[in-house]
């Protein structure tokens, strides 16, 4: 299989790793958190300047690190969507140019096949088909997995990310970005049926809910009316209770979904991806129910659930064993359609 040298500058990590499929050279990942928490959250002209400065250091870094030299890089590879335009340009272009300076081919990745291949980097022998629950601060996907670019997603969130309601109900519950971690923290001394919250079910016109799209704006909303509320009734906010109970929402929602999907699907295993499988809750929930039905499920390690390289690169890889390369004309969309992850490659 081909090493390939890959970047990711989607949202507010740098990232920079050096993978031969599923073996990490090595993996550099520069968080821009701690700048982005003075907003209150990602600011997209900061983010974008913030990859400038730390990426020329971070690809001489990663090459240190994996002690190759350039004669061993098989192809250079970088995130070209979904994401911020502005970001994902600074990776894409330093990508091309080291293509272009060491004469090697280029890969533009999908962001979200990248966290698909990210279990692949902690399961050598996990092979599709698999159902890949992808959940992080962006998007909320259940995509049947049938083999490298081919996917098929069969439910989404209609509005707010999963890891976005995180985010979004601890900024309205005073509690600093991302939301994620400081909910789990919390939720973890709070009673889950302190208070009943809204899953987030899809009506059909003919009656019924839709079995795997789901809505989190409603729950967001619900949490926001629960602490006026309260504090209307001049109760002190229960912070963690508040937590536990809209964690566990959010488990048992994703959860339903999933487990209905592998079943209905005949897949077996279902592997988690994205910042949100470090919840949990959501790993609780989700392997109790798996385990009653059978089913295996995959949590990556938490360095390969949220933002890294190394993931794309293992995609890369992938794709370049199969002779799939980018032109260099290729850029940058803050959205596209999993099922065109083809349409990047001329092959
Ligand atoms: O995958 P990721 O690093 O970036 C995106 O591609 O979006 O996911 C970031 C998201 C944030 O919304 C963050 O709040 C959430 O993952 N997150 C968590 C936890 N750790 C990170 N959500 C729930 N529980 C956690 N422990
Ligand atoms: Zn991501």
């Amino acid at each position: 299989m081909p090493t390939v040298l890959a970047i990711e500058t989607s949202c507010d990590e740098t990232a920079v790793a050096i993978v031969n499929n599923r073996q990490v050279y090595s993996s550099i990942i520069a968080s821009q958190i701690p700048v982005h928490q003075q907003y209150g959250g990602v600011v997209p002209e900061v983010a974008s300047r913030q990859h400038l400065e730390t990426l020329n250091q971070e690809i001489a870094q990663a090459m240190e690190q994996s002690h190759k030299d350039w004669g061993q890089i098989d192809g250079i590879a970088a995130t070209c969507a979904p994401g911020l335009v502005g970001a994902l340009l600074v990776g894409l272009t330093a990508a091309k140019t080291l293509a272009m300076v060491h004469k090697k081919p280029f890969l533009g990745v999908h962001h979200l096949e990248g966290h698909i291949y990210a279990t692949y980097l902690s399961e050598s022998t996990l092979d599709p088909p698999f159902l890949s629950l992808l959940v992080s601060g962006g998007h909320t996907s259940l995509i049947y997995v049938k083999d490298c670019g081919n996917y098929e997603t069969l439910g989404e969130t209609r509005d707010d990310a999963a890891g976005e309601a995180f985010d979004k109900v601890a900024r309205l519950l005073k509690l600093g970005y991302p939301g994620g971690p400081v909910i789990d923290k919390l939720a973890q001394t709070g009673n889950p049926q302190a208070f009943a919250l809204p899953e987030g079910k899809i009506s059909l016109p003919g009656g019924g809910y839709h079995p795997y799209d789901g809505s989190f704006s409603g729950l967001k909303t619900a949490v926001l009316r629960l602490v006026q509320q309260l504090e209307k009734e001049g109760r002190e906010v229960p912070l963690a209770d508040v937590a536990a109970s809209f964690q566990e929402t959010i488990a048992r929602s994703l959860t339903k979904r999933a487990i209905a999907c592998a079943r209905d699907y005949g897949l077996n295993t279902i592997a988690v991806g994205g910042g949100v499988a470090a919840n949990s809750g959501l790993r609780k929930f989700l392997q109790a129910a798996a385990a009653e039905h059978n089913l295996r499920v995959l949590f990556p390690p938490l360095k390969y659930c949220t933002d890294n390289a190394a993931m794309i690169g293992c995609a890369a890889s992938d794709h370049l064993s199969r002779d799939h390369t980018s032109a260099l004309t290729l850029g940058v969309h803050s959205r596209l359609p999993l099922s065109q992850v083809m349409n990047l490659y001329e092959h």
